[in-house]
């Protein structure tokens, strides 16, 4: 019916998807246009951090609409300048710059730190990123990341990316030349599978890029916005960057994404940074409502408690099938499931209501509203197990 009545064939094929088409979304739940409803512990990967068409959100996009779409970024708006001061205030940054993906946001800390590097270190321009990380699908974020499935992609490669291997500082501290300018990393590898940078890493090559006069960029843009139970990850480390990039849950769902510098490393000069729709009010908007709703402290709090629940809830559930660790921090977490069974398992939540993801064959990742309730948490547990114990018989009788 859904075929039917919504042909695929006009869409570019980039991906295998399930032939279903979603209609409506609130809070942790979506509906298809059979009615069917799913429990989405997805969220658009990481991005509805207040769920679903969140009022506030519908809100403050409504006005702004009615008010001011977009005046050209050739002139200052309200929401952007108020969005930047609202950002500066809660971070160790001086200044951002809007972006519309996160991808976007990398390319423009890639291109401010070569700028970094041309006017302090005699056009310095490598920047050493970490295997197993990702930070977007442009060329040169692609050639940045260090996933296995892009090497043999759309050659030639952007170059200037050695890559080092996450918490092995002596691997960073062998990349560095006279070329290098800076250092790049997730502090948690979300698509390869939450990967955790432990905290002492973080602290270790805050020390070592700072002797070394190079800039530290972390790339937020799954881990910022209160995703792990601070409003920036880098809190957890107690360390300072020097550059970061925001995207996903900053916007609660629409295409917003950030990249912030301190005044030191913020050194854009006329030209070298734009785009027609970045720091458009519209977006923006919808940022100032989601970072006053993230930012307190009390919905912090409770994000950080929530993943505590639904860690230990994953534990006991890995616990009772057999399973492997549970990693990650705050509400982004992965259970290891030992055997390459995610695929299998995401299909038949799916078909249970349930969204799930798979980054690897052998994980499932948890990303679910920052706002997700117990009993939420809860149900998809139920599912999950009813799915684990479905697939364990099924391997006992193979
Ligand atoms: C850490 C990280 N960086 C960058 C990106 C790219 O962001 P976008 O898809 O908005 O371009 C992603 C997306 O998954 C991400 O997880």
């Amino acid at each position: 019916m859904t075929k039917a009545t919504h042909p695929f064939a006009a869409l570019m094929e980039i991906t295998a998807r399930p032939p279903t088409v979603f209609v409506r979304g609130e809070g942790s739940f979506l509906w298809d246009d059979s009615g069917k409803r799913y429990l989405d512990f997805i969220q658009g990967w990481a991005v509805n951090c207040l769920g679903h068409s969140p009022p506030v959100v519908a809100e403050a996009l409504a006005a702004q609409a009615k008010r001011l779409i977009t005046p050209s970024p050739a002139y200052y708006n309200d929401a952007s300048l108020k969005l930047a001061k609202a950002l500066v205030d809660q971070s160790c940054f001086d200044q951002v710059f809007f972006a519309n993906s996160g991808a976007e946001a990398n390319e423009g800390a890639i291109k401010l730190a070569r700028r970094y590097g041309a006017l302090h270190r005699n056009g310095a321009y490598e920047i050493i990123t970490f295997e197993g990380g990702f930070h977007g699908r442009t060329l040169a974020t692609m050639s940045a990341s260090g996933k296995k499935a892009f090497e043999p992609l759309f050659e030639p490669k952007v170059s200037g990316f050695p890559k080092a291997r996450l918490n092995d500082l002596a691997s960073v501290q062998g990349l560095i030349n006279d070329k290098t300018i800076a250092v790049m990393l997730e502090p948690i590898q979300g698509e390869a599978g939450v990967w955790l940078a432990t905290d002492q890493f973080l602290r270790d090559l805050r020390e070592l890029t700072r002797a070394q006069g190079l800039l530290l960029i972390v790339d937020e843009i799954q881990t910022g916005i209160g995703r792990t139970g601070k409003l920036f990850h880098y809190e957890h480390a107690d360390v300072a960057p020097d550059i970061m990039t925001l995207g996903k849950g900053i916007g609660g769902g629409v295409p917003l994404a950030a990249l912030l510098a301190t005044e030191a490393a913020s050194c854009f000069q006329h030209g070298d940074q734009g785009g027609t729709f970045n720091g458009n009010p519209l977006m923006c908007a919808a940022g100032l409502a989601v970072l006053r709703e993230v930012a307190a402290p009390d919905f912090l709090k409770s994000v950080a408690d929530t993943g505590l629940y639904l860690e230990s809830e994953l534990q006991r559930l890995s616990a009772r099938h057999g399973l492997g660790e549970v990693r990650g921090r705050g509400l982004l977490l992965a259970l290891d499931l030992k055997v390459p069974t995610a695929a299998s398992i995401v299909a038949q939540a799916f078909d249970d209501g349930v969204l799930l993801n798979a980054p690897r064959p052998d994980a499932l990742r948890f990303m679910p509203a920052l706002n997700v309730t117990r009993q939420e948490i809860a149900l998809m547990i139920d599912c999950l197990d009813a799915v684990l114990t479905r697939i364990g018989a099924a391997r006992r009788v193979a």
